[in-house]
């Protein structure tokens, strides 16, 4: 049987005219040609043309007409030169052909869903459900090659640093990360569960009190929230702990090793990377990760709004609101409609309302320009660095709802006008974030990263008067607005870490059940430790330049978190739920 191959289908160059060859793979194509037949024949590497022609050999040619679309089959034969005319400069094997004197069939295929190619136009829902044919299309087989170089090269760098790789288990106790839970029932302890980590991060510090000094792991994380484009309930992390390290050390090696990676693509970046403190972020982006691929900053005009006699503008400012604008180069374009549309997009991120001004050669053309006294029309355009041509966007709020809106008009009016060069990466560290933000459905103070992030030494007074002000060691990495790295330096001091548990509302026995455990190995000689965690998905996302980590996942879950494939989740046989001492109440949403 001809199941062994002398090279993948796509390696083949001019080179190798003359040699024999057995190749491997997928009918990707058939042609009949006057007395030759004409096959394509595909596998991860690419596609190689196959000739069955009756002088050679005329049984291998008579099977050949039984082929088909995805049939799987070996053949042998000698390399030669295509004729000319026949030569295909788009296919890197597209100089050579390989005449066959012998075929095995090694399976048949029924007909696919859709085309297994990469221009195919199929529905995701339907690519996710047969996705082991989606994953054959080689846009798709290329990324999971990229995926593996990602890994590979994460590997290799972390052990050349010092790295040990330690498992930590998945089946746990509940890591705060700001989702819910997945929960997993003993069967052993009735009544009692497993949490999937949200990430492994006491385990990883408790490594740190063990002595391994410096950690990594490619490891499963799992989040019971809403799915999106950047976002799964199951996703994969480099997650990274070092001891007697400041946050220097830390981004020297996010740094690194994000210079390897991008090496993949054949592009340098410049380390180290610029640093922009979380309130100047929020300030001039109105994010927390700045795409910093385009200009478009938000500039504070409430002092020239105050001069004016636009009642929306004096209500905000008399409540301590801002009133922020941005700059839309060439944005005089922009039609009442599309303003229209714009004004009910920062109306989603909450915003009551778009003021908009035209510069022209003639000074602001705008509905509310008459509210404003001339100096202050003269002065908008020099504050906001616009040119005739631009149009000026405002939104007055609070700071949250202005900065919000505006950080999201801008990313949208980027994509709309086409501001962002193709192939560009921009790389900040956003430091300096606070350490909790006041969450005002339950009115308390909630963790900015975790509960296990240090506030910055000088702020530890402010712990007791004013939790807002204190600003802490964490950081994030982020790569094109997309938020890749995460961490911080962590508290290995029990008492300022059951003083933030304290701040927190998690009460002394809660901190005991939940986390009595860490509390307890924070006792033991705890060194200064810190770290920070990769969204690996996301990053693959970035150097596969697609548009959703969907694409960069062998087997992702949907929308609504179905595995398509499997259709897991599903219901289970009331003996398993005997078992696990289960019992269901709901509806069964299983046909
Ligand atoms: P954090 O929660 O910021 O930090 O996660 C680290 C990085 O993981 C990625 N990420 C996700 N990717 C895909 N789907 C998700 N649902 C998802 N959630 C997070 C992001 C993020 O930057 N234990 C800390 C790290 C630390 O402090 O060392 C942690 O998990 O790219
Ligand atoms: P109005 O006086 O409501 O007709 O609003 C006049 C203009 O101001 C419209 O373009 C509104 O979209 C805009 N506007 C209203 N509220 C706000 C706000 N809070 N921030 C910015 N612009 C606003």
């Amino acid at each position: 049987m001809l199941i062994h191959r002398t090279s993948y289908c796509g390696e083949f160059r001019q080179t190798d005219v003359g040699s024999e060859a057995t190749v491997t793979g997928w009918v990707q194509t058939r042609r009949d040609h006057g007395g030759c037949i004409f096959i394509d024949l595909r596998d991860r590497s690419g596609l190689v043309q196959l000739v069955f022609d009756p002088q050679i050999d005329p049984k291998a040619h008579e099977e050949a007409r039984r082929l088909r679309n995805e049939f799987v089959i070996g053949a042998k034969g000698a390399i030669r030169d295509r004729m000319d005319g026949a030569i295909n400069p788009n296919l890197p094997t597209g100089e050579i052909e390989i005449a066959v004197a012998e075929l095995a069939i090694l399976n048949v295929a029924e007909t696919p869903p859709f085309l297994i190619e990469d221009d195919a136009n199929v529905d995701e829902e339907v690519r996710m459900r047969y996705r082991y044919l989606d994953l054959r299309r080689p846009k798709i087989a290329k990324i999971m090659q990229l995926r593996h170089r990602v890994t590979q090269t994460v590997r290799e760098y972390m052990d050349a640093h010092g790295f040990l790789d330690v498992e930590t288990p998945v089946l746990t106790k509940s890591t705060p990360e700001g989702a819910r839970d997945y929960l997993v029932p003993s069967r052993v302890s009735p009544g009692q569960f497993y949490a999937l980590p949200q990430s492994p991060q006491l385990f990883k510090q408790m490594l740190m009190i063990a002595g391994v000094d410096r950690y990594y792991q490619i490891v499963r994380c799992f989040r019971d929230e809403d799915p999106r484009a950047n976002r799964q309930a199951e996703f994969t992390q480099i997650d990274v702990e070092m001891s007697f390290v400041t946050q220097d050390d830390v981004f020297a090696v996010v740094e690194g090793c994000m210079k390897e990676l991008w090496k993949l693509i054949d592009v340098d970046i410049p380390t180290p990377f610029r640093r922009i403190p979380h309130s100047e972020a929020i300030g001039k982006y109105g994010s927390d990760k700045p795409d910093l691929r385009f200009g478009m900053e938000l500039v504070d005009i409430g002092d020239l709004a105050a001069t004016a006699e636009f009642r929306v503008f004096q209500t905000v400012l008399e409540n301590s609101g801002l009133i922020k604008g941005i700059t839309v180069p060439g944005g005089t374009s922009l039609s009442r409609r599309e303003i229209d549309e714009l004004t009910k997009f920062v109306s989603r991120h909450g915003a009551k309302g778009l003021a908009w001004m035209r510069v022209t050669e003639d000074g602001i053309d705008s509905p509310i320009a008459r509210f404003f006294p001339d100096e202050t029309l003269a002065a908008l355009p020099e504050r906001m660095d616009a040119k005739a041509g631009d149009m000026l966007m405002f939104v007055a709020d609070t700071p949250k709802v202005t900065h919000e809106a505006l950080g999201a008009l801008r990313l949208e009016l980027a994509e709309r006008l086409d501001l962002i060069e193709d192939g560009r990466f921009e790389f900040a560290w956003v430091v300096d974030f606070p350490l909790f933000h006041h969450d005002a459905d339950n009115d308390r103070w909630a963790s900015e990263h975790h509960p296990f992030t240090q506030p910055r030494p000088e702020d530890v007074p402010l712990l007791d008067s004013d939790p807002s002000a204190v600003l802490s060691l964490a950081y994030d990495l982020s790569v094109n607005g997309e938020e890749v790295w995460g961490g911080s330096i962590r508290i290995h001091d029990r008492a300022v870490q059951t003083k933030v548990f304290d701040l927190l509302k998690i009460s002394p026995e809660d901190q005991q059940e939940r986390f009595g455990f860490f509390l307890d190995a924070l006792k033991f000689g705890t060194p200064p430790h810190g770290g920070i965690a990769c969204g690996l998905d996301r990053l693959v996302m970035l150097l596969a330049d697609e548009p959703s980590i969907r694409e960069v996942m062998a087997f992702p879950k949907t929308q609504t978190g179905t595995c398509l494939v499997t259709d897991a989740p599903s219901s289970v046989s009331p003996e398993q739920l005997d078992e696990v001492h289960m019992i269901v109440n709901a509806p069964d949403t299983d046909d």
